[in-house]
């Protein structure tokens, strides 16, 4: 364990997706080691602001701190949800939710864990993708595209994931990468950080892709230097449903995805566990 910083411990999950009445039972057990742990939700919680407002509030109940990074899945106008908000009015409306929680949002100053581990910013990220994570073969995003409806592998935001006000998801997206750059930028130069997005901030993570033609909806390839020039302790992320950790130029990234039932009964691990972020696990040396 590393000695440095106070006590407590930082925890990750993404991918509730409590629609599923199994995954809501999952989310009733997640709990705190102690009073001073915080837990870190990259995205995907659920389809409707109502569920979204549950986990989260349930969740903010039991750690000091929850910090919440929206999931494409939140962003969706989903034809269930009486919440018929678009674009960048649905993921205002969400970040006013979880201020009514209490829980931090990519919209709030970046707080600072100063428990194990610590000090480290932590930083929840909203960026998107846009669409250059291509399909081998293509160069384009409309040959990417046409490659993806002529598999069969298109992501549903096609139709659920609107831009509003923006012409386009990849507009929305290299917008977002533009602010959260200034103000990451603005970091004091010798604090680490744990960066949290639904989507890795490296392409490596996409290319164990059962279908690799979805990579296109994981992420951008303009954050591609992130976990060097942010001084990444880990990078943390969701999305894809394949829960690992993995290196990347001596970075570590942590895919903390709980995922759909069909998925996590297969695996041989119990499902819904938290991901220990910090204080990081020393390698013996
Ligand atoms: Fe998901
Ligand atoms: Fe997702």
């Amino acid at each position: 364990m590393s000695g440095k910083g106070g006590s407590g411990k930082l925890w990750a999950i993404s991918d509730l997706h409590i629609g599923y009445q199994e995954n809501r039972a999952l989310v009733e057990r997640m709990r705190p080691e102690g009073d001073d742990d915080w837990l870190l939700v990259a995205g995907d919680v659920a389809e409707t602001v109502e569920d979204v407002r549950w986990a989260l509030g349930l969740l903010a109940s039991r750690f000091r701190r929850v910090v919440w990074a929206p999931g494409n899945h939140e962003l969706w106008t989903h034809p269930k949800d009486p919440v018929t908000l678009r674009g960048a009015e649905r993921y205002a409306h969400l970040v006013e939710v979880c201020r009514e929680l209490g829980v931090t949002t990519p919209e709030d100053p970046y707080p600072v864990w100063e428990g194990g581990g610590g000090p480290v910013a932590v930083a929840p990220l909203f960026l998107l993708y846009d669409y250059s994570f291509l399909p081998s073969g293509s160069t384009t995003k409309e040959e990417g595209l046409a490659h993806a409806h002529g598999t069969g592998v298109v992501c549903a935001d096609e139709y659920l994931l609107h831009p509003d006000p923006h012409p386009s998801r990849e507009a929305w997206c290299r917008e977002r990468v533009a602010l959260t750059a200034e103000r990451l930028d603005a970091l004091p130069a010798d604090l680490p950080t744990v960066l949290v997005n639904h989507y890795p901030l490296d392409r490596h993570p996409t290319e164990v892709l059962w279908h690799p033609e979805f990579a296109m909806w994981c992420g951008t390839a303009l954050t591609a230097d992130w976990h060097r020039r942010y001084r990444v302790r880990t990078m943390v992320y969701g999305h894809l449903h394949i829960p690992r950790t993995t290196w990347h130029e001596g970075v570590r990234f942590e895919e903390v995805s709980v995922g759909y039932p069909r998925e996590w009964r297969k695996r041989d691990t119990p499902p819904g566990r938290l991901r220990l972020i910090l204080p990081a696990e020393e390698k013996a040396s």
